[in-house]
């Protein structure tokens, strides 16, 4: 009985998504193309890791058969709708998005969808529209691994005291990471374990900007503080050049995400703390086998769904990693994500 309600309602999903999508018009690959097209939109290629992400989905994209066209905004959201035009007007056959702003992009969406053409959003949600399809990483659990990585080292004074540096406040991410973090800091914050004695929104996640937050609070506290509660590895950078002037790198605890190079470098010479291990070529290989199928209409098993505040998007979530100094070696260097002899130069 219970394995026939299954298969009902695993057709009804699979249904509901080829539905969908093919409701939207369009009937898949544009028939004079051998190869389907697709527009990687994105938001900016100044951070190390979007490099990596734009090269890696191309490679998968390109080995399943597929074509690309690649176009970065350089974190402006008029260049980004602007590139989205350019790709429907070149007939691409679906696009992949990564927003710089989430709500900006909703009108993106819509174009995309006047032609026919379906977009997945790529580790960054399109908020306020019907969108198609969602690509990332659990980026909830992405704050609570931070944060738990800080609880655990509450100093024996009995109480914490933090920093916070938010990521960009148009980012749906950033807002996700907090989220996380508010999970494991609240209770605490509540006990007295921890005091968060200055934060703020390092804007486009700029890691000057995190520089900048980092050195308005040290002017206003002094060096009485024990961590910074950095959301990603490029603010962590920022914030540990601040700490570095002070004489305070090393004696601060710094977290941070998206294992970049500098960040693993730091973490094994003892300035950052933790960073957040997203596996890059998982989550670019998994969208260009999404981004065929979307383009050639074929069924597609999404297990989660993420409200993007208009609708329920069916969403792929992947799993993540927290790296420290002890397992620097059993993650990012045995994945084959970071070489040994650049992570220990
Ligand atoms: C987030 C992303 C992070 C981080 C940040 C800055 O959306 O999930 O990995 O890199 O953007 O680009």
């Amino acid at each position: 009985m219970h394995v026939r309600i299954l298969l009902v309602l695993v057709s009804c999903a699979l249904s509901v998504i080829t539905g969908l999508v093919i409701a939207r018009g369009g009937v898949g690959v544009t028939a004079a193309r051998q190869r389907p097209l697709i527009g990687l939109s994105m938001d900016t290629l100044k951070e190390e890791r979007w490099q990596i992400d734009r090269d890696l989905f191309t490679a998968a994209a390109q080995a399943a058969g597929a074509d690309v066209l690649v176009q970065s905004a350089n974190s402006n959201d008029v260049v980004q709708l602007q590139n989205i035009e350019s790709l429907i007007t070149q007939k691409v056959d679906v696009l992949v998005i990564i927003p710089k702003d989430a709500a900006a992009m909703a009108k993106g969406v819509e174009l995309a969808h006047q032609a026919g053409i379906p977009v997945l959003s790529y580790d960054r949600l399109i908020t306020g529209c019907d969108l198609d399809l969602y690509l990332t990483f659990d980026n909830v659990k992405v704050g609570e691994l931070q944060a738990k990585f800080l609880a655990d080292r509450i100093p024996q004074s009995g109480k914490l005291r933090l920093i916070r540096i938010y990521g960009a406040k148009t980012d749906n991410n950033a807002k996700l990471f907090k989220q996380g973090q508010d999970n494991i800091l609240q209770p605490l914050i509540a006990a007295g374990k921890v005091e968060v004695i200055f934060e703020d929104w390092a804007e486009d996640w700029k890691p000057e900007n995190a520089k900048k937050i980092t050195n308005a609070a040290i002017t206003k506290i002094g060096p009485n503080f024990d961590a910074i509660l950095a959301s990603n590895d490029g603010t962590a950078g920022g914030a540990i050049q601040a700490l570095t002037e002070e004489g305070l790198a090393g004696k601060i605890i710094v977290t941070g995400q998206d294992a970049d190079l500098a960040a693993c470098q730091r973490i094994a010479q003892g300035t950052q703390a933790m960073t957040v291990y997203k596996p890059i070529q998982s989550i670019a290989t998994k969208a260009a086998d999404l981004a065929l199928k979307l383009a050639r209409r074929q069924p597609i098993v999404a297990r989660d769904a993420v409200s993007n505040g208009k609708t329920d998007v069916p969403s792929v979530l992947l799993e993540i990693t927290s790296v420290t100094k002890e397992n620097l070696r059993d993650t990012v260097i045995k994945d084959g994500f970071r070489k040994e002899s650049d992570v220990f130069q």
